[in-house]
């Protein structure tokens, strides 16, 4: 059961974890039965699918159709897979990782700046999820910055908005680039696609998650079961795993090969495609050695569209199997509500 905080939450984990006195998780933090049968299935793992852009990119058309219909196999089956010759600079990835740590070595005045900031402000720094609803803690700091249509940065460290911007700009093109193969593998027309979800100025939020390394791994988690608000999130890590994505009934481990990016299907992927593409459950689990990084990168509709399944994946067979509801207000309730598997996108579901 969750246990109200009987301590003052602090700050960041960072801080909990830095002070080096820690030999047991606050009470708080504990939220999983470390004498649960374990629900990982290792035999799951090599069978991710794996998507090679530069083959969506450059190839020859035979090959482009190949890789587009991997593509859709990857979404419909897994809502899961990694990416291989993405094109970004490895120089773009270690400096985004250099700056993020940057920022989460300031000090905690300076951070400050940025904490508790309403769910829509462009620039959010924090501990957990959401403190202010949730009765558990999640052992993980984050720093989320809103950096397209609009780009916002803090200013420290001195240069961080400009390795913010090119890793943005970077990843928003290799979001762009799995989007037209997606609506390829549907036969759904780019253009329409394009202007249905407003996707010229689309959303793009980026989040650096901190899992500083903790005392007692087995009880707490650095984020629950969850599926991501948007189209597609595109994540990378800093060499210490932790995602594990549910499949079936089983949850996989995620080991990534070297520069690559991992990708799951959103929210809103699922709804567009009537269901066709669902989006993936996963979760953050933490160790008791390495600081884990990540940073997650999510592509979405611009924040006025009012998403709904397109005409073209709605028939009397099939009927439309969401509500459609704007953007900005789903990433609201998403974002101010505790993060749980599906909740938020249950509530569109047309009974
Ligand atoms: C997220 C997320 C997983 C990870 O930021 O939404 O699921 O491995 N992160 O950090
Ligand atoms: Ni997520």
């Amino acid at each position: 059961m969750a246990t109200a905080p009987f301590f003052s939450l602090p700050h960041s984990i960072k801080h909990l974890s830095d002070s080096g006195a820690l030999s047991s998780v606050p009470p708080h933090y504990a939220c999983r039965d470390p004498d649960a049968p374990s629900d990982v299935d290792p035999t799951l793992e090599g069978q991710i699918p794996t998507i090679d852009l530069s083959v969506l990119t450059e190839g020859d058309p035979a090959r482009r159709s190949e890789m587009v219909r991997q593509l859709g196999l990857a979404c419909e089956e897994w809502g899961f897979f990694v990416v291989v010759n993405h094109g970004v600079p490895e120089t773009v990835r270690e400096a985004m990782f250099a700056a993020a740590q940057g920022f989460f070595d300031l000090e905690e005045e300076e951070k400050a700046e940025h904490s508790g900031k309403h769910v829509m402000d462009p620039i959010r720094y924090g501990t957990s999820f959401n403190t202010k609803v949730e009765d558990v803690g999640y052992w993980r700091d984050y720093l989320k910055m809103v950096v397209h249509p609009a780009f916002h940065s803090p200013a420290k460290p001195l240069g961080f908005g400009e390795v913010l911007g090119q890793y943005a700009a970077c990843t928003r093109v290799v979001g762009m680039e799995l989007l037209r193969g997606i609506w390829e593998s549907l036969e759904l027309d780019e253009g329409y696609m394009n202007n249905a979800l407003g996707l010229d100025a689309c959303f793009q939020v980026c989040t650096v998650n901190l899992y500083p390394p903790c005392p007692q791994p087995e009880l707490a988690t650095g984020l629950p079961p969850h599926s991501d608000h948007g189209l597609l999130t595109l994540l990378r890590q800093n060499g210490v795993d932790g995602l594990q994505v549910k499949h079936g009934s089983k949850w996989v481990h995620v080991k990534p090969p070297p520069n690559s990016f991992l990708v799951n299907t959103g929210d809103h992927m699922e709804i567009v495609t009537n269901g066709r593409y669902k989006s993936v459950l996963h979760r953050a689990v933490i160790n008791g050695r390495s600081t884990r990084m990540s940073i997650a990168t999510v592509v979405a509709p611009s924040p006025d569209t009012v998403v709904e399944p397109v005409a073209q994946l709605v028939s009397s067979e099939r009927p439309a199997m969401y509500r459609g509801v704007r953007y900005r207000e789903y990433l609201e309730h998403q974002q101010g509500n505790k993060l749980w598997e599906k909740s938020a996108l249950d509530l569109l579901r047309v009974q």
